[in-house]
C-alpha cells in the first residue's frame, strides 16, 4: 500500500510520486488550500491538497484527526518561507494527488501533539491504543525493542542459550505475595505464578544446560511504586562453572555494550564496588545514587554523654544511629525548607530533623552557629561535630537519631531530595556493584531471621561455619547492580550442597516438612550431582526506564497496570461467572 514512510521524506525525494499511509494528525484550512499532516511511526510529513482536483478536495474536506488514509502524490520542495525546521522533513511536502479515507475515528480522547499536556495516566491506560501512537511512546518502545536485541546478540555470542521456563508453577519466594490460579483438575488446589524464574533456572544447571538466559514474566503481588510492578520483566541468566569475578565481569562487559549501543556512552571499566555495610553507612542505603556528593557522618561517639537525650539516647544503643548531614551552601534555606524536610524525613518514621546553621564558625567560633539544639551540645562535642563533617561557613548540618534502620532510610531519602532539590546531582550515570551483602536479616516484629536476598544464596565458603554460631555475622554470595539509584538487578552464587540448603532452611525456621513440600523438588535433584552455580537478573522495565530518560516503568511497558494493580483497558481484575466458579469448585465469600 506504501512507497515510503511519512517521517522518512527528505529533499533527495522530490520530484517523485510517492504513496503513504497513515494517520491524519492535524488538518488546516488555509483559504482554499488544505493541509494535512499525514503521520506514521516515522514521522510527519505534510500533504497539501488543491481545489483543482475536486473530487480528492472533498474527501480532504472530510479528514479529521486520527482518520486513516492512503494518500499518493509527488514530493516537492516546499515554497521559501514556508520551511518548519522543527519537523524533520520540514524542508519538503507532498502535492496530494489521490486521498483514500481508509477509516474514521471519534474525536480523540487523547492528545496526540508531540508537547501537549499528556492525558491523566488513567486515561492513557485506558485508551492505551491512541497513547501509544504519541511519538514519546514510539520511541521509548522502539527503544526497548533495540535493548532487547543488543542484550540477547551479546548473551548469544557469549553461549548463553534462551530458554523459557513455566509460568504455571509452584511459589517461588521472592519476597513478595503469589499471585495464584486455581486448578480446575485439582479441586482446591492452586498454581502460583512465579515471582522469578528462580528454581527453573538453577534445575537447568542442574540440566546441564551450562549457560541459560530469558526474558522473564514475574509476578509479585506487591506494594507498588514508581519501579515497581505486578507483572514486570526480568532479563534472567544464570551459568554452571562460573565463580562470582568472572560472572560479575561479563555481566558488567554486557551493560557497557548496551550503554554504548543505545546511548554511545562509555561505561567505567571495571565499574566501581561498595560492600552493603559502606554503602548503608554513607548513603543510608544499598542502592546508593553516587551522583550526589553528600554523605552521611557518623557522630555516635561524639553525642554519647551529651545532655541532649534526642542524640545521646541512640549514641549509647547498639541498635541506634547518630549522622550528621553536611549540605554546603545549605545556610540559605528558610525555615520554611527546613520544615518542609522536616515532614519530608517523617514519611520514613524519624521523629524530627536537628540542624545546625554554620553562619561563621571560622571566625566566631561557636557564636558563629545557629541552632535550637545548641545549648545542649558542649564544646568538645560542637568541635568534634565541625571537624568531622569538615563544615565551612554557609553550610547547614542536618541531624538524624533513632534506630540505625530508621535513622538509614530516613537520611539516605533526604540525601537523595537534598541533591535533587539544590541542583547539585552530577549529570551521567554512576553504575556499581553493591557486594558483601549479610545472609540474614531479621524481621523486625517477630524477630526471625529472613533471607536478605533469596533463600538459595550461597554463604561466603568462610562463613559457613559461622551459621551455627552467628548467622547475623555471615555474608552471602550474592551482588546487586545499581545504577544512578536504581538497582537494576540483582544475583548470586547459589548453594549447590544439599547439606548447607538444608541448614538455610532450618535457620529461617522452614520445617523439614515444610522444606520438602515446598522445595522438595529442588532438595531431590541438588542429590543428583549440581553444578556450582550462580546468577542474576536484571529488571528489563528498570533499565529501558532509565535508558528512555522515562520517569516511571509504566511508560516503557506497552500495557502496564495502574498503581493500583488494575488495567483500565480491559477492566481486569474482574469478576468471573458462576459457572467458572462452579467448574473451579471455588466460592466467593467477601469479608465483610
Ligand atoms: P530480585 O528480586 O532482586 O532478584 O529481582 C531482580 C530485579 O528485578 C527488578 N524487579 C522489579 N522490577 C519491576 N517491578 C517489580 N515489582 C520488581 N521486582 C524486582 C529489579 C531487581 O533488581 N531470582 C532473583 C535473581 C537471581 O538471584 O538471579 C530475583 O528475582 O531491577
Ligand atoms: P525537641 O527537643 O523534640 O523539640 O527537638 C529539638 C530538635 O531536634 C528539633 O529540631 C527536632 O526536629 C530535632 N529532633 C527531634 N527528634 C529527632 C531525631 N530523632 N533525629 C533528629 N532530630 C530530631
Amino acid at each position: 500500500m506504501r512507497s515510503h514512510y511519512c517521517g522518512e521524506l527528505n529533499t533527495s525525494h522530490v520530484g517523485e510520486e510517492v504513496s503513504l499511509c497513515g494517520w491524519a494528525h492535524r488538518r488546516r484550512d488555509h483559504g482554499g488550500v488544505i493541509f494535512i499532516d499525514l503521520r506514521d511511526h516515522q514521522g510527519l510529513v505534510q500533504v497539501v491538497f488543491d481545489p483543482d482536483v475536486p473530487d480528492t478536495f472533498r474527501l480532504a474536506e472530510q479528514v479529521r484527526s486520527e482518520y486513516v488514509l492512503a494518500v499518493r502524490g509527488r514530493v516537492r520542495i516546499r515554497p521559501a518561507g514556508t520551511e518548519n525546521p522543527d519537523l524533520r522533513t520540514g524542508a519538503i511536502e507532498v502535492l496530494g494527488q489521490s486521498l483514500e479515507i481508509l477509516n474514521r475515528s471519534e474525536p480523540p480522547p487523547i492528545q496526540l501533539e508531540e508537547h501537549s499536556h499528556p492525558a491523566s495516566e488513567e486515561i492513557r491506560l485506558r485508551y492505551r491504543y491512541l497513547d501509544l501512537r504519541r511519538a514519546e511512546m514510539q520511541r521509548r518502545l522502539r527503544t526497548r525493542g533495540k535493548i532487547v536485541q543488543c542484550l540477547r546478540s551479546f548473551l548469544d555470542a557469549q553461549g548463553f542459550l534462551e530458554m523459557e521456563t513455566p509460568i504455571l508453577t509452584k511459589s517461588t519466594p521472592e519476597g513478595a505475595r503469589d499471585y495464584l490460579v486455581p486448578s480446575r483438575t485439582y479441586p482446591g488446589q492452586f498454581f502460583a505464578l512465579p515471582q522469578s524464574p528462580q528454581l527453573f533456572k538453577q534445575l537447568l544447571m542442574m540440566g546441564g544446560m551450562d549457560r541459560y538466559y530469558q526474558i522473564a514474566r514475574c509476578f509479585r503481588d506487591e506494594d507498588l511504586r514508581a519501579d515497581r510492578q505486578p507483572e514486570f520483566t526480568q532479563l534472567d541468566i544464570e551459568a554452571s562453572f562460573l565463580q562470582e569475578e568472572p560472572f560479575m565481569g561479563l555481566m558488567e562487559a554486557m551493560i557497557r555494550q548496551l550503554f554504548r549501543t543505545i546511548l554511545e556512552v562509555e561505561l567505567p571499566d571495571p565499574f566501581p564496588r561498595l560492600s552493603y555495610a559502606e554503602a548503608l553507612r554513607r548513603y543510608g542505603t544499598d542502592r546508593p545514587d553516587l551522583r550526589i556528593p553528600l554523605e552521611l557522618v557518623d557522630i555516635a561517639d561524639l553525642m554519647a554523654e551529651v545532655e541532649f537525650k534526642v542524640f545521646s539516647g541512640p549514641a549509647r544503643d547498639p541498635a541506634g544511629r547518630v549522622v550528621a548531614l553536611r549540605l554546603p551552601q545549605g545556610g540559605t534555606l528558610t525555615r520554611k525548607e527546613i520544615d518542609g524536610y522536616t515532614q519530608f524525613v517523617g514519611l520514613y518514621g524519624a521523629k524530627g530533623l536537628a540542624y545546625i546553621k554554620v553562619n561563621a564558625w571560622s571566625t566566631q567560633g561557636r557564636e558563629g552557629l545557629q541552632s535550637p539544639i545548641l545549648k545542649f551540645l558542649p564544646d568538645a562535642a560542637v568541635a568534634g561535630l565541625m571537624a568531622r563533617t569538615q563544615a565551612e561557613d554557609g553550610d547547614l548540618i542536618f541531624f538524624g537519631a533513632d534506630q540505625a534502620s530508621v535513622v538509614n532510610e530516613a537520611m539516605g531519602a533526604l540525601r537523595v531530595k537534598l541533591g535533587q532539590d539544590r541542583g547539585i546531582l552530577t549529570e551521567g550515570w554512576q553504575p556499581l556493584w553493591v557486594v558483601d551483602f549479610p545472609l540474614f536479616e531479621r524481621e523486625p516484629h517477630s524477630g526471625r531471621w529472613t533471607a536478605l536476598h533469596h533463600p538459595f544464596t550461597a554463604p561466603k565458603e568462610a562463613h559457613i561455619a559461622r551459621l551455627d554460631e552467628d548467622p547475623s555475622a555471615c555474608l552471602s554470595r550474592a551482588y546487586d547492580m545499581v545504577l544512578n539509584g536504581t538497582e537494576i538487578g540483582g544475583g548470586s552464587i547459589r548453594i549447590h550442597r544439599e547439606e548447607v540448603q538444608r541448614k538455610i532452611f532450618r535457620l529461617l525456621e522452614i520445617s523439614e516438612e515444610q522444606a520438602e513440600d515446598r522445595f522438595g523438588f529442588l532438595l531431590r535433584a541438588l542429590r543428583y550431582g549440581c553444578p556450582p552455580h550462580g546468577g542474576i537478573a536484571f529488571g528489563l522495565d528498570r533499565l529501558v526506564m532509565l535508558l528512555t530518560g522515562a520517569s516511571s516503568i509504566r511508560d516503557v511497558i506497552a500495557f502496564p497496570k495502574t498503581q493500583t494493580a488494575a488495567c483500565p483497558l480491559t477492566d481486569a481484575p474482574a469478576p468471573v461467572d458462576e459457572t467458572q466458579l462452579n467448574e473451579l469448585a471455588l466460592h466467593i465469600r467477601l469479608r465483610p
